[in-house]
């Protein structure tokens, strides 16, 4: 499916609300009082775009790099390198006024709601602050009136806008978290394992919010989760990566329906279905994720892949392009 030809950088670029070339994050760790210090790739050269109105799924296994690359998607850090752009502008590039608008346009949602959420600032003061901190609204009023609206918009209701969040339910605060991260108007929301927390029955009326809300507000969305289950409602497109690196990408039917690299071939087999079609037998990967301090040489999972041979040691497969199918693997692109 490594096929250039068949998609356009062009057409991508053009209309991608979110763009990342080769974004790396590596952070220098000390290893004790004689040993040099070593450098942690946690992020290690990811590219893709989203359009506006479309979901990426980004999965993986806890350490893969989904956090770090939630990081600098929302500017909290710098990418050590890579370029990110936001509608076509690029944040490296932007003056301080620039990047000031850039930052509203792409807000967070993390997985626990009540670590992100101020326990002693009423909801309608949580909601009011992004919109306070950037002068948007000509006064209290107006502001007020704004989150009101989004109160509404996100299910809850009139009565919980002066109350305090422990007063809530851990799915009416993520709808809190969420409401606040969408106060802006972003066009880009990142939701780092948004229902990870929640309580199984409480998941899918989160979700079908998420949905309904990316559909009034046409808001991309990067989502990010380790449940297949979930992924595989709400993407469009499916990136799966491994040890810092996206291993394959493409549309969600194809990467569920034939995966290409053995990781997310394996991924999916652990994965529980009720669909016949979709049933595979289960291949048990031997070994851990290998330390992102010392990355394999050549392919980084060929530690653990059922299909390795020589090439796998020799040279790391590469995955081209922003958008459409691809995948990292010497045994499908040979
Ligand atoms: N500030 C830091 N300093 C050193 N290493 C870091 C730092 N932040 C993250 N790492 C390392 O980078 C790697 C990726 O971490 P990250 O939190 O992005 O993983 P993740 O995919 O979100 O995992 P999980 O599914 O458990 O949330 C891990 O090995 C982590 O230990
Ligand atoms: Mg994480």
């Amino acid at each position: 499916m490594n096929n250039p030809s068949n998609f356009s950088p062009a057409d991508a670029a053009h209309t991608a609300v979110l763009e990342v070339r080769s974004l790396a994050r590596h952070y220098p760790v000390a290893r004790g009082l004689f040993k040099p210090a070593a450098t942690v790739h946690a992020l290690d050269g990811v590219s893709f775009s989203v359009r506006a109105g479309q979901t990426l799924a980004v999965v993986g296994e806890s350490g893969c790099g989904k956090s770090t690359l939630a990081r600098l998607l929302t500017m909290i850090e710098r990418p050590s390198a890579g370029q990110l752009l936001i509608d076509g502008e690029d944040v490296a590039q932007a003056d301080d006024a620039t990047l000031r608008r850039l930052r509203q346009q792409i807000q967070i949602v993390f997985q626990n709601p009540y670590g992100s959420l101020n326990p002693r600032q009423t909801v309608g003061a949580a909601l009011m602050e992004p919109l306070e901190v950037n002068h948007i609204g000509a006064n209290h009023a107006e502001r007020e009136a704004q989150a009101r609206a989004m109160l509404r918009e996100v299910g809850l209701r009139e009565e919980h806008f002066q109350r305090y969040p422990h007063m809530f339910s851990g799915g009416q605060r993520q709808r809190i978290a969420i409401a606040r991260a969408l106060m802006l108007k972003p066009r880009v929301l990142v939701l780092d394992e948004p229902v990870s927390a929640l309580d199984v029955s409480i998941r899918a009326q989160v979700l079908n919010l998420l949905a309904e809300l990316q559909k009034r507000m046409n808001v991309a969305y990067v989502f990010i989760s380790h449940d297949l289950g979930v992924v595989r409602h709400v993407a469009d497109e499916v990136m799966v990566m491994y040890l810092g690196r996206c291993v394959e990408r493409g549309p969600r039917d194809a990467v569920f329906g034939q995966p290409q690299h053995p990781y997310t071939q394996a991924l999916l087999s652990a994965t529980p279905t009720v669909e016949p079609s979709l049933r595979r037998a289960r291949i048990i990967l031997k070994g851990e994720l290998p330390s992102p301090i010392n990355r394999p040489s050549g392919c980084a999972f060929r530690t653990r892949c059922p299909q390795v041979f020589e090439r796998c040691a020799a040279e790391a497969p590469a995955l081209h392009g922003l958008a459409g199918p691809a995948v990292a693997c010497w045994a499908v692109t040979g």
